[in-house]
């Protein structure tokens, strides 16, 4: 294979080290707020002042590629698929069951709709001071601008601009902070 796509699967499968594996399991299960924080700093989470990590907060693949500012709020059962960078921007606040997507591929060595939806792997930005309200789902590549809202239910697929709300499934601005 050649071309862009080869850039794709490299590195898509790096090693996780025991550490990394039993560190984001535990961040996962752990009842108490501060052992969250220290498990999955173990685990290679980047992880400012101030960052709360609520309960069954689920990393996939590989945690030292999340990097939360400072004053972040993680609330529960937020999904990380970090095969590539997440950014959290400081004082941002994400909501539960927000799932944060880095890559795509529909089991593409094996299915043959591999051929039509080539893997995707790209990173995932959130300015600072946003807030990404309930459920929303962001897909790679997309970058949320400083101090705008992601409405609950919401599907990022493009980016959305500074100061904004944006809403709905495809995500549209719907209107202006
Ligand atoms: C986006 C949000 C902040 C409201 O923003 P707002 O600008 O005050 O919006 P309004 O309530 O005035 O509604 C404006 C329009 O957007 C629509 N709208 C509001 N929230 C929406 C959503 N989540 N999805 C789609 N449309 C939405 C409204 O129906 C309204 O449409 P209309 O003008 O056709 O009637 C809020 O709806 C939201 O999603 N909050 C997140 C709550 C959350 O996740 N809480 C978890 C704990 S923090």
């Amino acid at each position: 294979m050649t071309g862009p796509e080869e850039n794709v699967w490299s590195g898509w499968n790096e090693p996780l080290t025991c550490r990394e594996r039993l560190c984001a399991a535990l961040g996962e299960l752990s009842p108490f707020g501060r052992c969250r924080l220290r498990f999955y700093r173990w685990a290679g989470m980047k992880i400012g002042r101030g960052v709360t990590l609520g309960r069954g907060v689920a990393v996939a693949c590989y945690p030292r590629k999340i990097t939360l500012e400072d004053c972040v709020e993680i609330q529960p059962q937020v999904y990380f698929l970090a095969r590539d960078e997440i950014r959290v921007g400081r004082n941002t606040a994400i909501s539960p069951f927000v799932k944060i997507l880095t890559s795509s591929n529909p089991n593409a060595r094996h299915n043959a709709l591999g051929g039509i939806f080539p893997p995707v792997r790209k990173p995932v930005t959130i300015r600072e001071n946003c807030w990404i309200g309930t459920g929303a789902i962001l897909l790679p590549g997309v970058t949320v601008g400083p101090m705008s809202v992601v409405a609950a239910g919401a599907v990022v697929t493009r980016d959305v601009p500074e100061r904004c709300v944006a809403a709905g499934v495809p995500a549209r601005t719907i209107r202006r902070i």
